[in-house]
């Protein structure tokens, strides 16, 4: 039998609305675990027409009976933790007692957004446009082996001396290539202090937490973040962000083993979306991109960037279904495509005259490939709202047949609003959802 577990991840650039669909799956699992990324992911939920802006904290804490966990592969940057917990304490959602932080994520400090900021505004450097939320610098130090771990932070006499060091290091850094003002190592140590504190009755051995949950015949969602195309290793580096938004991932980055991993799942838009820097074969550089902005409110989550908009590329999700080994496709935000007269669906490229339907590693290779389109037939009624799929256009249903056909995963479920309800369930992902989440 396959473990009662799903990864929910973005088969994309990020942003795909798995805050959404994470949602609505959570009553059916017992915790829901967040394996990678930080506070630069950006959840929007939308509950009752109530919105949240959920950053570290998994979107399980919103149901009831749901747990949730943030793994050893988040970097945690303790303040932005705390003021989440905050807010959603101010709207009614306590979370004590239900959400667990790993005792072995890393910890995010001032200095690696002091080093983010003033490397990527540096004179002379390769932009990638990040979120400036010191992301990638505490995965660095995570690397060089000079992080400070979550459980660090309760120990005061390595905490005090692993503050002052770094901030040696990074200041040093900091001034000479940058001339960057020095951050104070006294005060900040006794700021985190007082937040190890704070943060203290939430940490948990959470990779022994899991395993027991499995044992015990409880189900898990592992909650992705970001998208494939912006991981590390698959992505499209070094347009990437720094750690593994795919399916492997959520066994580094909660402490569960390969063999736990019952399902993938993988929610794509209807159409494509980036924020940052980076190549994007199929981006609609004419008003048709500014019109899909705007009816899909393509606004960053995090930072309020406008997202660069473009039409579906096959290519891209076969490629992104094939890393992940994704089962299932749930496909988001497809009432923004109505009423358009047809649409182009990138079914392959032209790199250097050359016709191909994989996806090049070599970036440059991206920047100057010319995809090729197939026009699908449009619709002209509106799908917003639609739970029936028999309900939906016929030229919704043959756009989203023909993406199946070609994505090598089933569609499962179709998202037409913001909306919790605003959904299609299809039979054969009930059936296997349901065996999933059943008690043992
Ligand atoms: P970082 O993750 O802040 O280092 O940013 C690296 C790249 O990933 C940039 O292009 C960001 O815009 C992108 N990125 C990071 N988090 C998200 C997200 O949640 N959605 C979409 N793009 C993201």
């Amino acid at each position: 039998m396959p473990a009662k577990t799903a990864v929910v991840l973005g088969a994309q650039w990020g942003d795909e609305g798995k805050g959404k669909i994470v949602d609505v799956l959570a009553d059916r699992f017992s915790i829901v675990a967040r394996y990678a990324g930080g506070h630069n992911a950006g959840h929007t939920v939308i509950i009752g027409g109530k919105k949240f802006v959920l950053q570290l904290v998994p979107c399980g804490v919103l149901r009831p009976d749901c747990r949730a966990v943030i793994g050893n592969g988040v970097v945690l940057d303790p303040m932005a933790f705390l003021q989440e917990v905050e807010r959603l304490r101010e709207v009614g959602v306590d979370v004590s007692g239900k959400l667990f932080v790993s005792n072995r994520a890393h910890v995010i400090l001032p200095y690696h957004r002091m080093i983010e900021l003033a490397a990527e505004n540096a004179p002379g450097r390769m932009k990638i446009g990040t979120t400036s939320r010191g992301i990638g610098p505490a995965y660095e130090d995570k690397m060089k082996r000079s992080g400070l771990r979550v459980v660090d932070m309760l120990n005061t006499a390595l905490l005090r001396t692993h503050i002052q060091n770094a901030c040696h290091e990074k200041n040093t850094i900091a001034r000479a290539l940058f001339g960057t003002d020095p951050l104070d190592a006294n005060k900040m140590y006794e700021e985190y202090a007082r937040v190890a504190e704070r943060l203290a009755p939430y940490i948990a051995d959470t990779a022994l937490l899991l395993n027991q949950a499995l044992r015990a015949g409880e189900s898990i969602m592992f909650e992705g973040a970001q998208g494939t195309l912006l991981d590390i290793d698959h992505g499209t580096y070094p347009y990437v962000t720094s750690s593994s938004a795919t399916a492997g991932g959520a066994t580094i980055g909660t402490g569960v083993g390969p063999t736990a991993i019952g399902t993938v799942i993988g929610v794509t838009k209807a159409y494509v979306t980036r924020v940052g820097e980076g190549p994007f074969p199929t981006e609609i550089h004419d008003t048709t991109g500014d019109l899909l902005r705007a009816r899909g409110q393509e606004y960053g989550a995090v930072t309020g960037r406008p997202r660069r908009c473009g039409w579906i590329d096959l290519p891209m999700l076969r490629y992104s279904n094939q890393i992940n080994g994704t089962k299932w496709l749930v496909v988001t935000k497809l009432d923004v495509l109505d009423g358009l007269d047809s649409i182009p669906v990138c079914t392959g490229y032209k790199v250097d005259g050359k016709l191909t339907d994989t996806v090049p590693a070599d970036v440059r290779g991206l920047e100057s490939i010319e995809p090729i389109y197939k026009n699908l037939q449009g619709w002209q009624q509106p799908t917003e709202g639609i739970t029936e799929y028999a309900k939906l256009p016929a030229a919704a249903k043959e756009y989203l047949k023909y993406l199946e056909s070609e994505s090598g995963a089933r569609i499962g479920m179709i998202s037409t609003g913001p909306d919790r309800d605003q959904t299609i369930l299809l039979p054969e992902f009930a059936t296997a959802l349901a065996a999933i989440s059943a008690t043992s």
